[in-house]
């Protein structure tokens, strides 16, 4: 794979089942983590990776989604005419100028590997990224985790796939995956990959995090994936296909995971960016102590 990373796509089609009642209403990637909703974080780690083309999957309910990252003309016109000149650039800057969101609806929940199948027609055949917002990764050293994998991708013939060690009693949770000998500090090749195993079945505790770098020819393995764990069609059985046609690496990223796809995991991640904000983190620290 020599290509730029120019096309990324979020399967955000969930129900948020554990963030209902919140969720009767609002998208979970909109639930703000500190000050900005959750969608924004995966959007300026795909940005940074060099994405132009942004494709969300979702469902039919979910307009929220596409409000934010739209234009705000009477909004943008109130705040000009305030003179709020920094409020007004925050608004305008939810999707920089050159970066475009292609909205994609997926007609029915059949699965993660099904959602990613819907984005082809905007995808084609080129490589592209997957991003689960869910996973928030931050990376306040250095490049984000995409852009890492992005880069690993340049050099690799085939896929790149996020991990991370997880505790044996949490395998049924993950993709695992089995790799051979470590290319470097952060990739090796992926042997064989299983979808949520039992902890005994489990061939690691490498589990898959939300990034994905895939070759274009995963669509053609996506359409002829049957539904598997959870009855689901997973797009980690496509990649245990691709194992057979093209090298994929897992990839072990810099940066600090917070599952924000539960509560514990969003209220970690809040305290985590108020820790470092330098107008919050004396009175948070203090509220830490205290309570
Ligand atoms: C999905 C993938 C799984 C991966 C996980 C990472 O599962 O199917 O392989 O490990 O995301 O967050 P989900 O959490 O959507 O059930």
């Amino acid at each position: 794979m020599s290509k730029r990373l120019r096309k990324v796509v979020f399967p955000v089609a969930g129900l948020g089942t554990r963030f209902l009642p919140a969720t009767k209403a609002v998208a979970k990637e909109m639930l703000p983590v500190l000050d900005r909703p959750l969608i924004q974080y995966a959007v300026d780690e795909a940005v940074d990776a060099g994405a132009d083309t942004l494709v969300f999957v979702t469902n039919r309910y979910k307009h929220a989604i596409a409000d934010y990252f739209d234009r705000a003309y009477e909004l943008e016109a109130k705040l000009e005419s305030k003179g709020k000149d920094e409020l007004l650039a925050q608004v305008q800057g939810t999707l920089p100028r050159h970066v475009r969101a292609v909205f994609v609806t997926q007609p029915e929940a059949l699965g993660l590997g099904h959602a990613v199948l819907c984005a082809r027609p905007v995808v084609g055949d080129e490589p592209f990224g997957v991003m689960l917002p869910d996973d928030l990764i931050l990376n306040e050293d250095g490049p984000g985790a995409l852009r890492q994998m992005a880069d690993a991708a340049m050099s690799a013939d085939g896929g790149v796939i996020a991990v991370e060690e997880v505790p044996r009693d949490q395998t049924h949770k993950y993709g695992i995956v089995a790799i051979g000998e470590p290319i470097d500090a952060h990739a090796a090749p992926i042997t064989h990959m299983v979808e949520k195993p039992r902890p005994e079945e489990a061939p690691s505790q490498l589990g898959v995090v939300g990034r994905y770098v895939l070759p274009g020819r995963i669509f053609e393995l996506l359409e002829q994936t049957r539904p598997g764990s959870g009855g689901e069609i997973q797009l980690t059985d496509a990649i245990e296909g691709l194992l057979h046609q093209q090298q994929a690496l897992a990839y072990r990223f810099q940066g600090r995971r917070f599952d924000c796809g539960n509560k514990l995991g969003l209220v970690r991640a809040t305290l985590h960016l108020a820790q470092r904000d330098p107008e919050l983190a004396p009175a948070i620290e203090a509220f830490l102590r205290t309570n």
